[in-house]
């Protein structure tokens, strides 16, 4: 079964071809990202226009790339939620004309659910991933920090969330903060690798008896110190950034390890952006080899927004 996904929730305009919901076919992804990143955040009206500029295009681009026609496909998914609303409007809008003139059935797809899904996506001519339910979900992107009890492609249990800002979000706006530039995950984590010895220790906020999360507390303790400290010689941004970064990853992390033991689930599914962290995935190695948690962590290119996971994942929820 071939689904052709298409994907507009934030500053991406995606669309894919997707076999029987694992093998991807094609994955087209252009984004508007460099013209946000003088404003230091998504401009939603900028997104939106742009993605109705591409969406044709690149809709086209992806059958071409996967070698298969408009009239080839058996269904339609896009991303219904959550989001901007105008880029998924554009998506939902240009999904739902596609469906009528086709005939084709259009499927509605939880972005985030469709990040945890990532895990399963794999290329043509690669083995198909040994990823089992139920499972413990952590998405981490600019938008959300949610945490799932996955029992089934049908059923993910929201059990934990961010109560503030979301952990990408927070990498960020720390970014701004140190004239690091946006987006600030990828500028974080290469600032941090500068540090040989680090001294400097942040703590994110524990919300005890939860699986919740807040970050906007390590974010104003970060901006604080920056505004204390900067006019001083020994000042080294590099080691806010570490700092930061180490005490983010541990606090995902330690939630995520909790509630598989305390749910006694022995695999763990990462998915959204900063899922990208190279200091994240180290960790949780380490943490999750010492639990005998099995953990999974989709591709790179999967990991970001990606039209792939949403028609992977409705070809397991038609
Ligand atoms: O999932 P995503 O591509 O889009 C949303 O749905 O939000 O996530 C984007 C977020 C941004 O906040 C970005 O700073 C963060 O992911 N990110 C990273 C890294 N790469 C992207 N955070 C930490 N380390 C990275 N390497
Ligand atoms: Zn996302």
């Amino acid at each position: 079964m071939l689904i052709l996904g298409i994907e507009t929730s934030c500053d991406e305009t995606a669309a894919a071809v997707v076999k029987d919901g694992k093998v991807v076919l094609s994955n087209t992804i252009v984004s508007s990202l460099k013209e946000h990143a003088k404003f230091g955040g998504i401009i939603p009206e900028v997104a939106s226009r742009r993605q109705l500029q591409y969406i044709s295009a690149v809709v086209q681009k992806s059958c071409t790339e996967a070698k298969v026609k408009l009239g080839q496909i058996d269904a339609i998914a896009v991303t219904s939620h959550p989001g901007l609303i105008g880029s998924l409007l554009v998506g939902k809008s240009f999904a739902r004309a596609l469906s009528y003139d086709t005939g084709k059935p259009l499927i509605d797809i939880d972005h985030i659910h469709a990040h945890i899904y990532a895990n399963w996506l794999h290329r043509p001519d690669e083995a198909p991933k040994e990823v089992t339910l139920p499972a413990i979900g952590l998405v981490v992107s600019g938008g959300h920090t949610s945490l799932y009890h996955v029992k089934s492609f049908k059923h993910f249990q929201l059990i934990g969330q961010t109560r503030d800002d979301a952990a990408g979000e927070a990498f960020d706006k720390v970014a701004k903060v140190l004239g690091l530039g946006y987006p600030g995950g990828p500028v974080i984590e290469k600032a941090a690798l500068k540090v040989t010895a680090p001294q400097l220790k942040f703590k994110c906020a524990d919300i005890p008896e939860s699986y919740d999360f807040s970050f906007s507390g390590i974010k104003t303790g970060v901006l604080y110190h920056h505004r204390d400290n900067s006019h001083c010689s020994t000042y080294d941004t590099n080691e806010v950034a570490y700092a930061f970064q180490d005490s983010v990853v541990d606090a995902l992390i330690n939630k995520a390890c909790m509630a598989c033991e305390e749910l006694k689930i022995n695999t763990l599914l990462i998915g959204g952006g900063v899922a990208a962290n190279k200091t994240f995935r180290e960790k949780l190695d380490a943490a999750a080899k010492s639990k005998g948690i099995k953990y999974f962590f989709p591709e790179m290119k999967y990991c970001t927004d990606n039209a792939a996971m949403i028609a992977g994942l409705a070809y397991q929820v038609k």
